[in-house]
């Protein structure tokens, strides 16, 4: 059986001061989830938050980071910039990075593989727009983004690669994809998987969905049996809110 994993993504939100409080209501409710559970935060905050989470079941990520191990790149966050001071995730590949500011393909792939060889575990996004799923092409979109996204990896790392289906229609605009929907995309991915990887590497990827995951909704979602937890955004930065949802199964 494959664990469940909750991530939040807070995206461009809270101050360190917030995200300290916030860390400190969450870990009484989820300490006693057997979800593996993960908050991704604003670059600002992650060394508080790896503070606050110290002696938690709570892990650590960041939203992004720079392919490259250092250089003229102002601005960037290198893997080991944030391997050193103890993030253990990243999200790679968010379709609002690919949206705003020129992601691709092939800078996704060049990000997760530098996340592996920094010691990071990617969590990379892919998902359709509403245009591509009226077209009835949101398949053929979503399963090329991540035979891309995993070319040249390792099986091993393929297995520790954890996948975000998050349909862009769905995020922050209220609508959820429905379970069912969700699902059959999760399979699709699994099967594109075991298509290039075989089924053992398949049957171990963490594929969550993401797109307005709410505490009303968690539990049909990550109920399904394709679906190994989500990626929550607004969600994510209430602390009763995200707990009810890691504690979906309780
Ligand atoms: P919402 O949960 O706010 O729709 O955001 C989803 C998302 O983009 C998580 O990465």
């Amino acid at each position: 059986m494959r664990r469940k994993v909750i991530a939040g993504n807070w995206k461009m939100n809270m101050l360190p001061n917030e995200a300290i409080k916030m860390i400190d209501e969450l870990t009484p409710l989820v300490k006693d989830t057997e979800n593996e559970v993960i908050l991704c935060v604003p670059y600002t905050d992650l060394f508080y938050s790896l503070l606050v989470a110290q002696n938690t079941n709570i892990k650590i990520g960041a939203q992004n980071m720079h392919f490259e191990e250092s250089g003229a790149y102002t601005g960037e966050i290198s893997g080991p910039m944030l391997k050193s001071i103890g993030v253990e995730y990243v999200i790679i590949g968010h379709s609002e990075r690919r949206q705003y500011f020129a992601e691709t393909d092939e800078t996704v792939n060049k990000k997760i593989k530098a996340a592996f060889k920094y010691g990071l575990k990617p969590i990379v996004c892919v998902g359709e727009t509403l245009e591509q799923r009226e077209a009835g092409k949101a398949n053929e979109i979503v399963t090329n983004q991540i035979e891309k996204a995993l070319e040249g990896l390792t099986d091993e790392q393929v297995k520790n690669t954890i996948v975000a289906y998050e349909p862009i229609w769905a995020i922050g605009t209220g609508k959820t994809a429905t379970a069912e929907d969700a699902n059959e995309m999760t399979k699709a991915i699994r099967n594109k998987i075991e298509n290039i990887y075989g089924q053992n590497v398949a049957e171990e990827v963490i594929i969550q969905y993401g797109g307005s995951v709410k505490s009303s909704n968690a539990k049909e979602l990550f109920s399904m049996s394709d679906i190994d937890g989500g990626l929550v955004g607004g969600a994510s930065l209430k602390s009763d809110e995200f707990a009810k949802i890691v504690n979906f199964n309780n």
